[in-house]
């Protein structure tokens, strides 16, 4: 019989053993924060499974349309963070980790809700696969921007040495519109050699709702890198 996990890409499976990994992290009883993308998504599956099997009972605050529509066929069960403003742990993927365990997220452009979800858990798990970890922080870092601010953002940006451009919807003509009604500005600054000091620069730009940099959750943070054989943890030390 074909099985389709044998014709799996390399890069699923290790996405797959971190998402499933960080998913077996969670106690029953948990409120927990869900981010969103497929590394994600794969701990979200394996959450259902022992939702299923083994009577796990959880609740899960998710933090884009994407991760909320899933949860609601994977019948995780979802709250708010109003109801539950403080999280046991939250469970997201990244872009980029750096040895200091800063990030750059938000590819799937849900990096302000990301971060509001990751402020109010006492843990954060990452889940990667081994490609996203890097010597230091290079890709481009995703701004969520009001409409009404978008130019004199991009001046700002360019001001500071950055190279902004405005992320275009696949299958939609024009900008891509996040959950929340703004504009992505995904900017290249080359290597960033100092994280922390460029995600305070940039979020405190007027007209920036929030930057794609998560240097301030180093110390509760703990990632689960997939790799070819099996996961292995990074924490600060
Ligand atoms: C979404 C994110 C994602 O967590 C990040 O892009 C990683 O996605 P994937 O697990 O699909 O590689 O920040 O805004």
């Amino acid at each position: 019989m074909d099985n389709p996990l044998q014709r799996e890409e390399p890069v699923d499976r290790m996405k797959r053993e971190a998402g499933c990994h960080a998913a077996d992290i969670v106690e029953d009883g948990m409120v927990i924060g869900l981010g969103t993308g497929s590394t994600t998504l794969y701990a979200m599956e394996h959450l259902s499974v022992l939702i299923e099997e083994n009577g796990l009972c959880i609740q899960a605050v998710p933090t884009s349309f994407q991760t909320e529509m899933r949860a609601r066929q994977l019948q995780i069960p979802l709250t708010t963070l109003d109801a539950y403003p403080e999280l046991d742990l939250a469970i997201d993927g990244a872009d980029q980790v750096d040895p200091d365990l800063c990030l750059i997220k938000g590819r799937g452009a849900a990096l302000t809700r990301e971060k509001c979800v990751a402020a109010a858990a006492e843990e954060l798990i990452i889940v990667v696969d081994a490609s996203k970890c890097v010597r230091s922080l290079s890709g481009p870092v995703p701004l969520e921007v009001i409409p009404f601010a978008l130019h004199p953002v991009i001046l700002g940006v360019r001001a500071i040495g950055g190279v902004p451009e405005l992320r275009n919807g696949i299958r939609k003509d024009g900008p891509v519109i996040t959950d929340n009604g703004n504009f992505i500005l995904d900017c290249l600054f080359g290597e960033i050699t100092e994280p922390g000091r460029l995600e305070g620069i940039l979020s405190l730009m007027p007209g920036v709702l929030s930057c794609g940099l998560f240097c301030g959750f180093v110390e509760k943070t703990r990632v689960v890198v997939g790799g070819e054989d099996g996961c292995r943890e990074l924490k600060r030390q």
